[in-house]
């Protein structure tokens, strides 16, 4: 018997880089709801130590099993890599950006030469590392943080014509370029906006394996494994999620003020923010204003 799940889907990310795989999820399921929580007050999280990335991460999932959904997705690279325990610890589905970023660039390497850029923490952790050589040990990867990445995105300058931004990501992906590699892993969700400047640099033949997108593909696997796509429009059961054009509802959360999330979010959804936008302290679980 097929079911289904009319439970949102709960993603986060210490900022607005998650809202890349919130525009991936939008493509693939307009059925779903999703609830959407930005730390915005603590970013960034690639700059801190594992034990603080470990608390936040277990405040954000607990914050997001308040709201009621049925799977969580760690739409940060940073969590994904540092506090993976705090996932598998869930009572509910949880995954982050990792396994399927790394499964996409062992499939899609022909040279078996797979680089790998993050945040300090995401590098620092292995994981991605780990995860590539458990699938395959004979690839080879090269690892690199990109730690002025994250601000660049957060204030919109991620034109291939802006000069800053271009010399920052010579400086950062030339010794990748010159060790060959023939796929990239932007292992940071805030990265994507950067994949015209970081593809001029690595040039034609290197593909870029987009770690929300591999995500946003994990999740309707899931949904699917599990029979627990949203009911389609009209609500009847037996019918699996389908560009269905009923359009999900979205609330997005965010840990500061939220004008600024909401001048932004734009950028990184590809389109207006559609749907509620509050302030949430995570701490004490209190939700303090609305939009
Ligand atoms: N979006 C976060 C990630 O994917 C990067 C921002 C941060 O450092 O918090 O790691």
């Amino acid at each position: 018997m097929v079911t289904v799940d009319s439970r949102p889907i709960g993603v986060f990310d210490s900022g607005l880089g998650g809202l890349t795989v919130v525009r991936q999820l939008l493509r693939r399921l307009p059925c779903e709801d999703i609830v959407y929580f930005g730390d915005t007050g603590r970013v960034p999280y690639g700059t801190r130590s594992r034990e603080v990335i470990d608390k936040y991460a277990r405040q954000d999932c607990r914050f997001l099993r308040s709201e009621g959904v049925k799977l969580i997705i760690a739409a940060c690279g940073t969590v994904s890599s540092a506090a993976p325990h705090v996932l598998e610890e869930q009572p509910l589905p949880a995954f982050g950006v990792v396994g399927p970023a790394a499964a996409a660039a062992v499939r899609q390497t022909k040279n078996g030469r797979i680089g790998v850029i993050g945040t300090p923490a995401t590098i620092h952790s292995g994981a991605f590392c780990r995860h590539i050589s458990q699938l395959n040990p004979a690839v080879q990867v090269f690892a690199k943080a990109c730690p002025l990445f994250v601000p660049l995105v957060e204030n919109g300058w991620i034109g291939r014509e802006d000069e800053v931004t271009r010399l920052t990501a010579l400086r950062y992906l030339e010794p990748l370029r010159e060790q060959g590699v023939d796929t990239l892993i932007l292992g940071c969700t805030h990265f994507p906006l950067l994949a015209d400047v970081i593809a001029d640099i690595m040039g034609e033949g290197v593909i870029l394996v987009d770690s929300g997108r591999e995500a946003a593909d994990a999740c309707v696997e899931r949904l699917a494994a599990d029979d627990a796509f949203a009911p389609p429009a009209g609500g009847s059961s037996g019918e699996r999620c389908s560009p269905c054009g009923r359009g999900g509802k979205y609330r997005f959360y965010v840990s500061d003020q939220p004008e600024g999330f909401s001048r932004m979010a734009g950028m990184f959804l590809g389109q207006a923010i559609d749907g509620d936008l509050r302030t949430v302290d995570v701490e004490t679980m209190t939700v303090t204003a609305g939009q």
